[in-house]
Order: C-alpha cells, then structure tokens, then sequence
C-alpha cells in the first residue's frame, strides 16, 4: 500500500503501467471516480480480467458480474437488508453473538489471558453472518463460544476461505498465474479450498431446495423472515448458480468487516492517538446516547462520535484498498484543471485502476493534515455528522455499484463497540510496534491483533 502512495508521490494521480496482456491506467482522483462510476458507468465493466481471475472462487456472482446478470442479483439482494428484515432477524442473531462476545472477553480478562482480536472477529463474523444472510445453524458452533478454548478451533470451511483469500488475490498481481500457479503445483491448493467452500454452500442449498415450498414467500417477505437465498431462489433453482451467489456474499461479508473492526480498536488504542482520548470520548457518546449494550435497529446512527471514529477507520485503514474496471470500448477521461491534468484517451481492454488507500491521503482532498488520525473532520461547526461526496471517501465504493452491505456492516461495527467499551479496558500487547495491513483481497492487520483485556472496575 505504501508503494502506492510513493508512485502517488512521483507520478501524481494519473498514470501509466504495463503489464503482460493489457495496459493499466491509475486514476486517482474524484473526478475520474465520478466519470467511470456515474457519467458513463455501461463503458467500465468488471469484464474479462475479473472473470479470468476469480470466476472458479466467485463463479457468475455479483463481484465478477456486469450488465443484466449483475443488476438482477443487487435488485435482489437490495431485499435482504430492509427495515423490517433488520428488526426481525439481523438485530435478534447479531445479540446472541454479542452476548457470547462479552462472555468470552469477561474469560479472557479473568484469564489475563493475551487474544487476537481480529481473529474473535472474524469467528464472530462468519457465524454470525452465516445465520443472518441464510438463516441456519452454521454448523461450526465450536469455533466461537463463550470459551477462551474456542480460539483454538479450527474449521475446515474457514481455513479454506482464508486461503482462498490469499491465493486468488495473488492471481490480480501475476497475470501469468494460468502457468505459474500449474509450475508451482498452486492450482492444486486453489482447487482444494474452492472445492471445500463450495461443498459447504451446496449442503445448506441442497436442503433448502428441498424444503422450499414457494406459497409462503410473500408472508415471510412480509414479515421481514426472507433471506438472501430465499431471494435469489426467486430467480433461478440452479445448485451452482445459487452457490456462486451466495460465496460472494460470503466473501464481502466476512473479513471486510471484521478487520475494519480489528482497525477501530487498533486506533483508539494507538499511543499516537492518545491525544484525542478516543476511549473516553467513545464512552460518553455511548452513556450520553444511552443507549443499551444490545444496539436495536437505527440506535447505531446516534452514536455520533463512534460513527466518525468508524469513518475515519475507512478512509485511512481501507480493507478494500484499491480497485479496478475494464474500459469496454474506446473513451476519454476527464480533465481535472485543478490539478493540470489533461483529458485522457483510453482504450477498449485497458484496465482503469483506483488506490482507495491514495485517495484517502490526498491533502488536495482532505487537507494538509489527511495522513493524521482524526476523527473530528467528520463534524461540521454545528456538531453534525458530514458525509463528503462517496467519490472522495470512496472506501465503499461509489455510484450503481456502491458497497450493499454498507449500512449492515456500520451496525454490525457500532454495535460491538457499543456492547464492549463500557465494560471493558483493552491494551495492545506490542503498543509500539509498527502496524502493517496485511495482503489478500482485504486488507487486515498483519499478524492479527493482539490484545489483553481488563473488566472495567468503575461501572
Ligand atoms: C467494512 C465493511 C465493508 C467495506 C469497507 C466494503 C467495501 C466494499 C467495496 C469497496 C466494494 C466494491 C468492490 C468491487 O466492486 O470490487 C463493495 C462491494 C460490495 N459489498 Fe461491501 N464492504 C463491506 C462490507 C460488506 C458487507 C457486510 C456486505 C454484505 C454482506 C457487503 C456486500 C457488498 C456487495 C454485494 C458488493 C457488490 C456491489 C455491486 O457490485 O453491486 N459488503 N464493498
């Protein structure tokens, strides 16, 4: 990530890069992100270099997909994330998880017992999510419980989704991967965690296909008790089809939220950041709210300081950190005058390519202090949350394809620091080490985060 922000440095926001079998252009900055996500969004598509790269892992999902087949799944899944699906389900699987969270941290902390906390995070998440997106027992019950002696379970189906993480995000930096990947023996190890994570997927879709008798859909759907493969069975009964949709889903779920969360804890705790008494300030919003520990569905909007430190957390920890689409057919990018920069042609197959990492650290956009931690930029003089165009925080991405788990994973995040901060003290084991985001097709903390926990005397 950093040697981004050095060719940032050198070459400033727009730039050229060669790489066997098409030419990269780096665009970094508003102005283009507004053109090829809004402007003249049907020219910059997932297209060819998606589909080569991650069809085995993400099969026609949402991620690889364009046009029609892309537009039927977000209307579809726009569903799964409604009001009334929030108060029913999300809210209710979301407490019971939270309620094992502070067990296992009041076990830790009698323990004095040193934790990764971005690992209890991810074990959270993909139970939690699991329950949430299709509404089953995730059969890995053992992974995350009450117990400090959870963290040294391991389950098949998540190990090979870690992997798979790593190895096809290697594909995007080696076009060569069809031959290096045979040579290395590689393509043996990405087969294995594919076969692995779809034969998981295709157990909960089997019964399902089996159960499902279609006369109460519009009741549940009423009810706010539809899921995410209720919705997509609306579409198409096909086995893999139904799969590839729902490991998309998995895979923008899971670690996307879990390390942005591994990253707030990391930043209130930051020695550099003591300055801005994060902790304390987090905890007078929570009691000033008064709010429960168990957040219910809109709670998480109020509490205003813990959504600008959350913000601040995606502008500059991005887990997504960069992205890429392909120009379908011959075009030119804008001009940014401000930074006398000229028009730019493109070409059908060039690949136009974003840091949202760079994005976020440009003083032309966030001003001459944006590499620095603030959490106060997200207020406006009269106290008020600000949002800046989604083409400048663009850590969500921006525009008909904008991030559509956004408003799930703010509630998920605010709703754990809710549940935690006020009855916990937490202490990084290593406060001066320098921390790292680790590579895979998200970013984490490198190594994890390790922590200690205290109960809080002073309740
Ligand atoms: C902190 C957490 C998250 C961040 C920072 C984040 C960020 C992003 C980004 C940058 C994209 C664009 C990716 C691309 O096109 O290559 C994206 C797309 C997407 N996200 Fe998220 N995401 C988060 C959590 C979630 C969650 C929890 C879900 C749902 C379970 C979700 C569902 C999606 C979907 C379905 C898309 C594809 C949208 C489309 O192409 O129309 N995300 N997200």
């Amino acid at each position: 990530m950093g040697r981004w922000w050095d060719l940032h440095k050198t070459y400033g926001p727009a730039y050229e890069l060669s790489v066997p079998f098409f030419r990269l252009v780096v665009i970094n900055h508003p102005k283009y992100m507004e053109y090829i996500q809004k402007t003249n969004f049907n020219n910059f598509i997932k297209g060819y270099e998606a589909k080569r790269n991650f069809h085995q892992l993400q099969r026609d999902g949402i991620f690889t997909s364009d046009g029609q087949a892309w537009y039927t799944q977000r209307k579809a899944a726009t569903k799964a994330f409604t009001k009334k699906n929030f108060e029913n389900h999300i809210t209710t699987v979301l407490h019971r998880h939270l309620e094992t969270l502070l067990k296992l941290l009041k076990r830790l902390a009698d323990e004095r017992m040193a934790f990764d906390f971005q690992d209890v995070m991810s074990r959270l998440l993909v139970c939690s999510t699991i329950q949430i997106l299709f509404h089953v027992s995730t059969g890995m019950d053992n992974i995350f419980t009450s117990e400090p002696s959870c963290l040294h379970e391991i389950c098949e189906f998540t190990e090979a989704f870690d992997k798979a993480q790593y190895l096809f995000d290697e594909r995007r930096r080696n076009s060569l991967w069809p031959w290096t990947e045979r040579l290395s023996g590689k393509d043996k190890l990405t087969s294995r965690a594919v076969d692995l994570i779809y034969g998981y997927m295709n157990e909960i879709i089997e019964r399902r296909l089996q159960q499902k008798s279609s006369e109460d859909k519009q009741d549940q759907e009423e009810k706010g008790q539809v899921d995410l493969l209720d919705l997509f069975m609306q579409s198409t009964r096909d086995k893999d089809d139904l799969a590839g949709m729902c490991v998309n889903f998995l895979l923008a779920g899971r670690d996307t939220t879990a390390y942005s969360i591994a990253w707030f804890l990391l930043e209130i705790l930051r020695p550099e950041n003591a300055r801005y008494t994060l902790v304390q300030r987090a905890r007078d919003d929570i009691q000033t709210t008064g709010v429960n520990e168990y957040l219910g569905y809109g709670e998480s909007a109020k509490l205003k300081f813990l959504n600008a430190i959350w913000n601040e957390v995606l502008r500059l920890d991005p887990v997504a950190p960069a992205g890429q689409l392909e120009v379908a057919a011959d075009d030119v990018l804008p001009a940014v005058p401000e930074m006398d920069i000229p028009a730019r042609p493109v070409r059908k197959g060039d690949c136009v390519v974003w840091h949202n990492y760079v994005l976020s650290r440009m003083p032309e956009l966030w001003g001459p202090d944006a590499e620095d931690f603030k959490p106060d930029r997200w207020f406006s003089e009269d106290g008020q949350l600000q949002q800046p165009s989604p083409f400048t925080f663009h850590s969500w991405n921006a525009g008909p394809r904008t991030c559509l788990g956004k408003g799930f994973a703010t509630h998920e995040a605010i709703s754990v620091f809710a549940a935690v901060l006020p009855s916990f003290d937490f202490e990084l084991v290593e406060p001066n080490k320098i921390y790292e985001g680790s590579s895979g097709m998200n970013m984490g903390v490198q190594d994890g985060l390790w922590v200690r926990v205290k109960e809080r005397k002073d309740l």
